[in-house]
């Protein structure tokens, strides 16, 4: 493979913040010029929690595609404490709705309907487990107690291990990992397991909260851990290990959200996401493994066809705009007024 130019199967996002209204018409574009399908997250206001919820938004999804190009919404649940084991059984049925997600109360932007305490919700998972319903999880503990960069590796001790051992059939996606620990409890795991990894705690480590001054769109959750980490899940991306795979965690917000006496978690990728994670696949020295983590590994988890259209990049360098459009607002993407050293050629293929 040349190191110029890189021809994919088109890929997918398996984590994505698409929101709803005019921010939805906003964003939707970025992701569909490059993804084929993507896990639409339901952390709109309200929370996306029943299977007519989670239909009705993806019927506004497809109204906002940009015309010529094709998309397809892959729609979640938001875990509540009203959900049913009756509307697990309903989501698998619909045909439409390919997971659920669990969001630590408290742990991230519209997360106050989530749930304080997996054991509360025991009999939701047991119908997951048995319609075979991925559970994808935002693995952070809340516990003021415990240090801001430490809630994932506590996660993993406090909840992640007692679900597995609980239901050892559930299939599980440890969302947006970010820790060495997190990449080592996914190895260690049966193929119930997978996760999902953001570009951006590819590229950066914490110091990008602090560069020169505080830096709030480099401001997300899980927040940004340090260089170990990064590296740690470098290498778990670009491994090869089918277990590992694409969720931008891509997530819109209005400049003057994030710039506020207190700002809003969510970095911005969909504008660049695929040719910055070919940036971090050449910076490994690996991109012949981009192809098989951003198009295949998550398709495969997911029991969905691989894409068959293909995508080109190439090594041309562009400067991403200081801002996008975000309904009647902004939003500052990653590496804005900056350079992207890939390109896309050609995405009208799909
Ligand atoms: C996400 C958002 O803004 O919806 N924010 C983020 O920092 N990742 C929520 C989330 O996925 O945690
Ligand atoms: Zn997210």
């Amino acid at each position: 493979m040349s190191t110029d130019r890189l021809d994919i199967v088109r890929p997918d996002d398996w984590h994505l913040h698409l929101r709803d209204g005019e921010a939805l018409a906003s964003v939707i574009g970025h992701t569909a010029r490059r993804f084929a399908r993507a896990i639409v997250m339901p952390n709109l206001k309200p929370p996306v929690a029943t299977v007519g919820q989670a239909l009705a938004y993806r019927e506004r999804i497809l109204a906002a595609v940009p015309a010529g190009m094709t998309f397809e919404p892959l729609m979640t649940l938001y875990l509540t404490r009203q959900t049913t084991p009756e509307e697990i059984f309903a989501a698998k049925a619909s045909g439409q709705v390919f997971a659920v997600k669990f969001y630590p109360q408290g742990a991230t932007t519209n997360s106050a309907a989530g749930v304080s305490d997996l054991a509360t919700v025991y009999p939701v998972l047991e119908a997951m487990e048995q319609a075979d319903l991925p559970l994808l999880v935002h693995g952070e503990v809340t516990d003021p107690a415990v240090d801001v960069f430490d809630r994932e590796k506590t996660f993993i001790d406090q909840h992640m291990v007692p679900l597995r051992a609980r239901f050892p059939n559930l299939r599980v996606v440890f969302e947006h990992i970010t820790t060495a620990d997190a990449v080592q409890f996914v190895q260690a795991q049966d193929k119930h397991v997978a996760a999902t990894i953001t570009v951006h705690h590819l590229l950066l480590n914490r110091n990008a909260l602090f560069d020169g001054g505080v830096r709030p769109h480099h401001y997300c959750a899980p927040v940004l851990k340090r260089e170990q980490h990064r590296r740690a899940l470098l290498a778990a991306a670009t491994g090869g290990d089918a277990r590992f795979f694409l969720g931008t965690d891509s997530a819109p917000h209005p400049r003057e959200a994030k710039l506020a006496d207190c700002g809003c978690a969510g970095i911005f990728t969909a504008h660049a996401a695929i040719e910055l994670y070919a940036e971090a696949f050449e910076e490994a020295g690996r991109l012949d493994r981009l192809e098989g983590f951003a198009s295949f590994h998550g398709a495969d988890f997911y029991r969905l066809p691989r894409n068959t259209a293909r995508m080109v990049l190439e090594r041309r360098a562009w400067t991403v705009p200081d801002t996008v459009p975000l309904g009647s607002s902004v939003c500052v993407p990653m590496r804005a007024g900056s350079q992207v050293p890939w390109s896309i050629v050609d995405a009208s293929a799909g």
